[in-house]
């Protein structure tokens, strides 16, 4: 495998989108993973109908708008100014603790981000965070106007890189976007964060499970689509050594 290229999804992978809780919980205390996870299920819901419906907004209008329908659904009112609070908090996510340390380790070779947030987002989030010193392209499926898994995002790679699917790794902790990129050609990295052992002992340990289990149930095991990656590994630290 001569990689020439290494490209990461954004939300999940590099940045930490469970980080948005703090904010959550301090607008409305009791409810903050509550609304932390039905806020990531419908945003990545919203994209894939909004991409099959062929009505497309970009990722700040979706996330804005699963916010909405979270706070709505909980019978949450807050006013705009907790609201735009909220939505501040996704330009300003947790990186992982090895994110920056292992794209460093990475260099020389193209280093990318691939994601479904809108231009604007990825530019202030990828500033904020400093990576912008480590990324030689931070790319939005804005260009196509259509959202991951579609395989006209994943051309957007080649097409901004020059590097041909067999010479690229891409890597993503979200099962649904590893078979997409699986599909297109590329080859992948999963970052397995909740492991089957994980995902079974949350479910033993709690007698209700918590929002945060039924999340992980539902958005961080290997989705049955026919795909594999081609490495499962751990943490975005092990990529190093995978790449050689
Ligand atoms: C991304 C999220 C949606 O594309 O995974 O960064």
């Amino acid at each position: 495998m001569k990689i020439k290229a290494v490209v990461f999804d954004a939300y999940g992978t590099l940045f930490d989108i469970q980080s948005v809780a703090a904010v959550t919980e301090q607008a409305f205390p009791g409810y903050g993973e509550l609304i932390t996870q039905i806020w990531r299920i419908k945003q990545l819901e919203y994209s894939w109908l909004r991409s099959l419906m062929r009505r497309y907004q970009d990722f700040s209008v979706i996330t804005r708008d699963s916010l909405a329908y979270t706070l709505r659904c909980l019978g949450l009112q807050g006013d705009a100014a907790v609201f735009d609070r909220i939505m501040e908090k996704y330009l300003h996510l947790d990186l992982y603790s090895d994110a920056a340390a292992t794209l460093a380790a990475l260099r020389g070779r193209k280093l990318a981000i691939l994601s479904n947030g809108s231009t604007e987002m990825l530019d202030t989030l990828v500033r904020n965070s400093g990576l912008d010193r480590e990324l030689d392209a931070t790319i939005s499926v804005d260009a196509h106007q259509i959202f991951k898994p579609s395989p006209d995002t994943y051309v957007l790679i080649e097409q901004r890189l020059g590097v041909a699917p067999a010479e690229v790794l891409f890597v993503s902790s979200n099962p649904w976007d590893v078979c997409g990129a699986k599909a297109f050609g590329l080859h992948v990295a999963w970052i397995e964060r909740v492991t089957p052992e994980a995902m079974a002992l949350a479910c033993v340990e709690n007698d209700v499970l918590p929002p945060l289990t039924m999340f992980k149930a539902l958005r961080t095991q290997m989705d049955e689509l026919g795909l594999e990656p081609d490495h499962r590994i751990r943490a975005l630290a092990e990529l190093p050594r995978l790449v050689g």
